[in-house]
C-alpha cells in the first residue's frame, strides 16, 4: 500500500513534456503530468543533457549555468536604467512564496523547499482538494484556472488562502507554465510539481516520491499509472512491478531524436 511499490518514478528527459501536449483531455488518469526538479538549488544533479534542455525550454533568460558569471552572486546583470536603484533591488531571484503586506516578519510562513501548481477548473475542486492535501507544507502551491472561477475556492478550502492564484480563461497548464514559472521565479525551489487536476492520488505520498527522484537523480519524472485505470498514451509512463522506476533516455531507442515526437511535439 505504500507508495514504493505502487509507484515507479519515470526518468524522461524530454518526453515528460510531450505528454502534455498530446493527451486528449478525457482520460481519467490523465498523463499531463510532471515534476521538474530545479538545479539551481543544488539538489539535482544537472548533466549537459538536460540543463541543455532545460535551456531550450527557458531559452531567453535563463541563468547562465557555466557557474562562474554574476548571477550566482545572487545580483542580476542591472538592466538598463536600474542603474540607481540600491543593491538588493535588483535580484536574479524570486520565488512565488507570500509574503506580509503588514505586520512583524516573525509571521512570514517558512520559506518552502517545492513547488505544486496544478491548472485548474471548478468542477475538479474535490480531487484538487484531495492531491493537495497530499503535499506537505514544505509546498508552496500555485494554481493555474483556466475557467474563472478563483474566489470560490478561497470560500471553501483554507489552504486557498495561502496559494497563489492565475486566472486565465480556456488556457492549458503549458500556457500557464510558460508565463507564470519563469526560471528566475522557480530557481529556488528544490523540485516543480506540474500536476494534473484529475489525478487519483490515494496511494500517493509527495515527499516518498521526492525521495524516490533524488534518489535517482531525475530530472524530470512522473509517477507510474495504474494502466487498469484510465487510457495509456506511452508505454514508459505505465507503472511496472519491476522496481521502484524506470526510465527512458533521450537517444536511446524510444527516443532517437529529440526534435521529434514523442521526444519533443
Ligand atoms: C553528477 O553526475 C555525474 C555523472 O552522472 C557524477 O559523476 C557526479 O558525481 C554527480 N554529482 C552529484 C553531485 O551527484
Ligand atoms: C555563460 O557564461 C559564459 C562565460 O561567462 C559565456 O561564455 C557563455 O556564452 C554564457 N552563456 C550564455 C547563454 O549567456
Ligand atoms: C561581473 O561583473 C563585473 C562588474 O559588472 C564585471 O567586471 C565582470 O566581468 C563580471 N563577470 C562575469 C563573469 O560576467
Ligand atoms: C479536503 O480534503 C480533506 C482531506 O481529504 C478533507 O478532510 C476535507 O474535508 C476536504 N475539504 C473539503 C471542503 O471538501
Ligand atoms: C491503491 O492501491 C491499492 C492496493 O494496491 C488498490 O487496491 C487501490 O485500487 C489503489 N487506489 C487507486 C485509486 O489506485
Amino acid at each position: 500500500m505504500r507508495l514504493v511499490p505502487v509507484l515507479s518514478a519515470l526518468a524522461m528527459v524530454l518526453l515528460g513534456f510531450v505528454l502534455g501536449f498530446s493527451v486528449p483531455a478525457s482520460m481519467t488518469p490523465n498523463l499531463q503530468c510532471g515534476v521538474l526538479p530545479w538545479s539551481g538549488s543544488g539538489a539535482a544533479n544537472s548533466s549537459s543533457s538536460e540543463s541543455s534542455f532545460l535551456g531550450r525550454l527557458w531559452a531567453p533568460l535563463f541563468r547562465n549555468s557555466s557557474g562562474t558569471s554574476n548571477a550566482t552572486s545572487g545580483i542580476a546583470r542591472r538592466p538598463e536604467g536600474a542603474g540607481r536603484l540600491p543593491p538588493g533591488i535588483v535580484v536574479s531571484e524570486s520565488d512565488l512564496h507570500l509574503r506580509r503586506l503588514w505586520g512583524s516578519p516573525s509571521q512570514d510562513a517558512p520559506v518552502r523547499k517545492y513547488l505544486l501548481t496544478m491548472a485548474v477548473g471548478y468542477k475538479e475542486r474535490a480531487n484538487v482538494n484531495a492531491t493537495v492535501q497530499k503535499f506537505s507544507d514544505k509546498f508552496d502551491v500555485v494554481l493555474f484556472h483556466y475557467d474563472g472561477h478563483t474566489t470560490e475556492w478561497d470560500d471553501e478550502f483554507q489552504w486557498s488562502k495561502e496559494a497563489v492564484h492565475v486566472s486565465a480563461r480556456k488556457q492549458t497548464k503549458w500556457w500557464f507554465a510558460k508565463r507564470f514559472l519563469h526560471p528566475s521565479i522557480v530557481a529556488p525551489y528544490d523540485y516543480v510539481f506540474l500536476w494534473d487536476e484529475d489525478l487519483g492520488v490515494d496511494n500517493f505520498t509527495a515527499e516518498a516520491y521526492i525521495d524516490i527522484v533524488k534518489k535517482h537523480g531525475l530530472e524530470i519524472s512522473q509517477p507510474g499509472l495504474d494502466a487498469t485505470k484510465g487510457h495509456k498514451a506511452y508505454d514508459v509512463s505505465v507503472k511496472r512491478n519491476s522496481g521502484e522506476m524506470h526510465k527512458t533516455d533521450a537517444g536511446g531507442q524510444k527516443c532517437p531524436d529529440v526534435h521529434q515526437r514523442p521526444c519533443s511535439g
